[in-house]
């Protein structure tokens, strides 16, 4: 019988925790995911021993050993090409990517970021919320197009931000809601559920208004 779980590739470049979230999710009965592989673009990143941890190749392909941007992707590309993956998960990959890169994978390749976006999209938004005096953070899993952290939304997880917050412990609740919507987000495109269509995020042939699905 053919294997009928999604053909995955996970790219990293640190701790690694949305990754730890997937395998963990993906071990139960139902298990949706084939995780074919790991790539981090950092050789030190920590979540290359939860990969190797749970059996699943991991590659470092270090961005400091290519002179543009164009030949690192190039490269990444290649490698997670070897796999042949129906679906790019970046989780916690922090780079910028060419357009040309973002176009092969348009469809299949999905990103979790750190905000209600479109608020706070770019880095340190923790920081940056706390610093506005936001009453309400949240993250973000959405397609990844050509515009940076501005692709359609499919899903978000809300979080208060309380009056005694530090950067770290509002980070801490968020990463909280990034292991339940990713795993969650994942599932529905590993079911056939989710696309992009015409720049728009569909779950069930339904177009997804801008903050995308609420979290059941
Ligand atoms: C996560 O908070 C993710 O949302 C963020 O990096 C962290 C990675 O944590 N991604 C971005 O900021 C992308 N722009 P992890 O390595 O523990 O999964």
């Amino acid at each position: 019988m053919s294997d009928p779980r999604l053909p995955v590739v996970v790219l990293i470049s640190g701790a690694g925790s949305n990754l730890q979230a997937l395998i963990d999710d993906n071990r139960q009965a139902d298990a949706p995911l084939d995780i074919r592989a790991v790539i981090t673009n950092r050789p030190a990143a920590a979540g290359l021993a939860r990969a190797r941890a749970a059996g699943i190749p991991a590659e470092v392909i270090d961005h400091t050993l290519y002179d543009s941007r164009d030949r690192y992707d190039a490269a990444l590309q290649a490698a997670i090409d070897c796999y042949q993956p129906g679906l790019v998960v970046l989780a916690g990959f922090m780079r910028i990517l060419t357009p040309a890169f973002v176009h092969h994978y348009l469809g299949r390749m999905l990103n979790i970021h750190p905000s209600l976006l479109p608020h706070y999209s770019g880095l340190q938004t923790h920081r940056r919320v706390l610093a506005a005096g936001g009453a309400e953070h949240g993250a973000s899993v959405h397609f990844v197009t050509e515009q940076l952290d501005g692709g359609p939304v499919i899903l978000q997880g809300r979080v208060p931000v309380l009056a005694t917050d530090t950067e770290a412990t509002l980070a801490a609740r968020v990463h909280g809601v990034e292991h339940r919507i990713y795993p969650l987000a994942i599932r529905w495109f590993a079911q056939g559920r989710l696309h992009l269509h015409a720049g728009g995020a569909y779950l069930d042939g339904r177009l997804l208004p801008p903050h995308g699905a609420t979290l059941p």
